[in-house]
């Protein structure tokens, strides 16, 4: 009756197996067959009432199903196993055949690259790089620079006013106050910067741009010094020999004051549509500073004289690489910015 049992045991655990549709189903066979409380295990329990005369027959008989499912279960539990593998394999796949993305390296916004071109030529002749802050006092904007209140030209820059009583500054030029009150005559000085007007904004217009201040104070300083300087400085920037003209200009810092203006880049002078036809482009006032600009940076206008210039460097950016769209250069648009 025993064998018949086993013979039994065998054959359906042998079917589960093969039936088993994953590992755990495979598991709950061998718990049932082959574990502590397992088929196998309660007939062993009842091999002692056996005849010992078929005992021994009935042990071979026990360990072969044993053996047997054993075996199967083994199969199957690799079968299951590589499965499980090429699965993972085939999610994982990857094409180590494929060529790496490229690293897209960044690159210097066009101002700033104009920017340490001209910082590094002034600084080879001698100039000191000034920084100051965007947030300026009204006295140093305005009245150190011989714009005292109700100055008509306080309306050329439309300020952005702060509850403070401060202002956003208007132009790089409070750094020249800042400039004489540290470092004192004779100096040579450049600031680069940031400034703000309250402007509506267009294709040519910004309320926020850059500017680069430049201010030498020396003894017996002319407008043949500026002039050296300016052409150099436009030298440096076009890589080439340019043509100036001056101008006279209105600032109430700088007397007599000057419009720098450059034989047109594009024509020579012979007149086109970028020049507006006068083979001109005007490019960066300028002029001998003031003495009561001396005055307020402390400075004996008796003893010492000097120019000073505001290069425009976003306008200069626009020309150096003709952007004809102002907004371009603060909008971070990748497809503009990638370009340079
Ligand atoms: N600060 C003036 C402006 O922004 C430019 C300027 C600077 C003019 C230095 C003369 C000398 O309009």
């Amino acid at each position: 009756m025993l064998p018949a049992k086993l013979e039994e045991i065998e054959s359906s655990a042998l079917a589960a197996i093969e039936a088993a549709a994953g590992e755990e189903a495979i598991e709950q066979v061998r718990v049932e067959v082959l574990g502590r409380k397992g088929a196998l295990a309660a007939i062993s329990k009842e091999m002692g009432k056996v005849p010992p005369a078929e005992r021994a027959a009935l042990g071979k008989l026990l360990n072969r199903v044993k053996e047997a499912v054993e075996g199967r279960l083994a199969a199957r539990q690799e079968e299951f196993a590589a499965r499980a593998l090429q699965a993972r394999l085939d999610a994982e796949w990857l094409d180590l055949t494929l060529p790496a993305p490229g690293v897209r390296m960044g690159s210097l916004h066009p101002i700033t690259q104009i920017q340490t071109e001209i910082e590094d030529l002034f600084i080879s002749m001698g100039f000191t790089v000034l920084d100051g802050p965007e947030c300026e006092t009204e006295y140093r904007n305005f009245d150190a620079l011989n714009i005292p209140p109700h100055h008509p030209a306080r309306d050329m820059q439309d300020t952005f006013w702060l509850a403070n009583g401060h202002l956003l500054r208007t132009h790089t030029s409070p750094v020249q106050v800042r400039g004489m009150e540290k470092l004192g005559p004779p100096l040579r000085m450049i600031a680069p910067g940031r400034v703000f007007r309250n402007e509506s904004v267009d294709a040519s217009h910004e309320h926020t741009f850059y500017q680069l201040e430049g201010m030498m104070v020396d003894r017996d300083v002319s407008v043949a010094h500026l002039l050296y300087f300016m052409k150099t400085l436009l030298t440096g920037i076009f890589h080439r020999e340019v043509t100036v003209r001056l101008r006279p200009g209105y600032f109430p810092f700088v007397e007599p004051g000057f419009e720098l203006d450059i034989a047109c880049l594009i024509c020579g002078g012979g007149g086109c549509p970028v020049c507006k036809q006068s083979g001109w482009l005007e490019l960066l006032p300028c002029g001998l500073v003031h003495p009561n600009v001396l005055r307020f940076g402390g400075i004996d206008p008796e003893d010492w004289n000097g120019f000073a210039f505001g290069l425009g460097l976003t306008r200069l950016a626009m020309m150096k690489y003709a952007i004809a769209d102002i907004r371009l250069l603060q909008s971070g648009d990748l497809r503009f910015l990638r370009q340079f």
